[in-house]
């Protein structure tokens, strides 16, 4: 039974306070320190309903197999890692608590399961009110919402945890955690499930951030509704097999998923540019800007490259050096707010580079 799938990465490591947790509309993810390594504890964040006649028996086997579950109004619902095998048994979907990256307004049970859910990652605090730096969207620039709710709820659910929690955008975490030989300095872009989240940064200090509501879901869709196909398969094939190095003799839907790709990637180009634009055409950086691509959605092989291809092709206005992919992109953004975590409970006079890259060196 999946209780949580563990990743470890070997580091060196001043002291073990503080965490960074990763909520996602697709994933959960914590990572935190323990002796020498970074741990990355991760759920999916989805739910499934079952019928549940009050059986203690029921509860008894799930208790006994670890299956993670919250009951409400006679209701008993599978949540995390162990939802897409009760899915598959019958044959139905899983339902998600998050929606564009935000707490879903439609579903009602959302609030105890990501409570539920967040609670497994995040495990006890190490010391009272040990800090957290939770991840966060930038406000999206093509919806109606704001991210204020989410935020708050959020905090509310680490703080009844014993935690100190503070947020941290979703896009700069990447930056923190993957520019550090850049000083900080650079576009940081996560291409989720839910959204896409960019943030221009100075030395870690953010010039501008947003997201778009489109990403990896909004691909299925397309994809799934220009083909005729579930949008399930069509994700599937997303994941498992797609290569955006390979141009000819696509499958139909690989064709189509290319197709989407393109958009989607001319999508948040065009909104960068924009935000550039309300910047004053731009800061004036001393050197090209690196530009570091992370999240799900950013996996498929040869994703950098058809990056580039766009890039060039819609004409950046500042120059760009490189176009990095994150060394691990499902997990950039926990271990981006890990560094946070740590880089505030150092009280050394150290600079910010210092702090976040002493603390959490990498032995790769
Ligand atoms: N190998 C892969 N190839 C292509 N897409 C993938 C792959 N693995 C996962 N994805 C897609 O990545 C997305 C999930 O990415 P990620 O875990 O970064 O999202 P999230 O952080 O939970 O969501 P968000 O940041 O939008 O709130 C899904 O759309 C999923 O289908
Ligand atoms: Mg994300």
């Amino acid at each position: 039974m999946n209780n949580g799938n563990e990743e470890k990465e070997t580091k060196d490591i001043k002291g073990q306070k503080g965490k960074g947790v990763d909520i996602g509309t697709v994933f959960v993810k914590c990572a935190y320190t323990d002796s020498d390594e970074v741990i990355f504890k991760s759920q999916r964040n989805a739910f499934f309903e079952v019928e549940y006649a009050g059986f203690t028996i029921t509860k008894k086997i799930f208790d006994d197999r670890g299956i993670k579950y919250v009951i409400k109004d006679d209701k008993l619902y599978v949540v995390g890692n162990d939802t897409l095998q009760f899915a598959n048994i019958f044959n139905k979907e899983t339902r998600r608590p998050l929606s564009n990256g935000v707490i879903s307004s439609t579903e009602k049970e959302a609030l105890p399961i990501v409570e539920l859910l967040i609670k497994s990652v995040v495990g006890e605090p190490a010391v009272k009110d040990e800090i957290v730096y939770f991840s966060v969207p930038g406000e999206p620039l093509d919806a109606d919402f704001n991210i204020i709710y989410h935020i708050k709820t959020l905090e509310g659910f680490l703080k009844t945890l014993g935690y100190t929690p503070k947020p941290i955008n979703e896009a700069l975490a990447v930056i923190l955690s993957e520019l550090a030989d850049k000083d900080f300095t650079g576009i940081g872009i996560s291409f989720g499930g839910g959204m896409v989240n960019v943030c221009l940064s100075f030395m870690s200090v953010p010039i501008f951030k947003f997201s778009v509501i489109r990403a990896g879901d909004w691909i299925d869709q397309q994809v799934a509704m220009a083909v005729d196909e579930a949008a399930t398969r069509v994700s599937a094939i997303k994941e498992f097999s797609l290569n955006l190095s390979r141009e000819k003799e696509l499958g139909k839907i690989e064709n189509a998923l290319s197709i989407y790709y393109n958009d989607l990637i001319g999508y948040v180009i065009e909104h960068i540019k924009q935000e550039l634009d309300k910047a004053g055409g731009g800061p004036a950086m001393a050197k090209p800007v690196t530009i570091v691509l992370s999240g799900g959605t950013s996996l498929p092989k040869g994703f950098a490259h058809r990056f580039k291809q766009i890039l060039d092709h819609l004409k950046f206005p500042i120059p760009v050096g490189e176009v990095r992919m994150a060394a691990q992109p499902l997990s950039s953004v926990a271990k981006g707010a890990l560094i946070a975590a740590r880089s505030e409970g150092d009280n050394s006079q150290t600079s910010a580079s210092n702090r976040a890259n002493g603390s959490i060196l990498e032995r790769r």
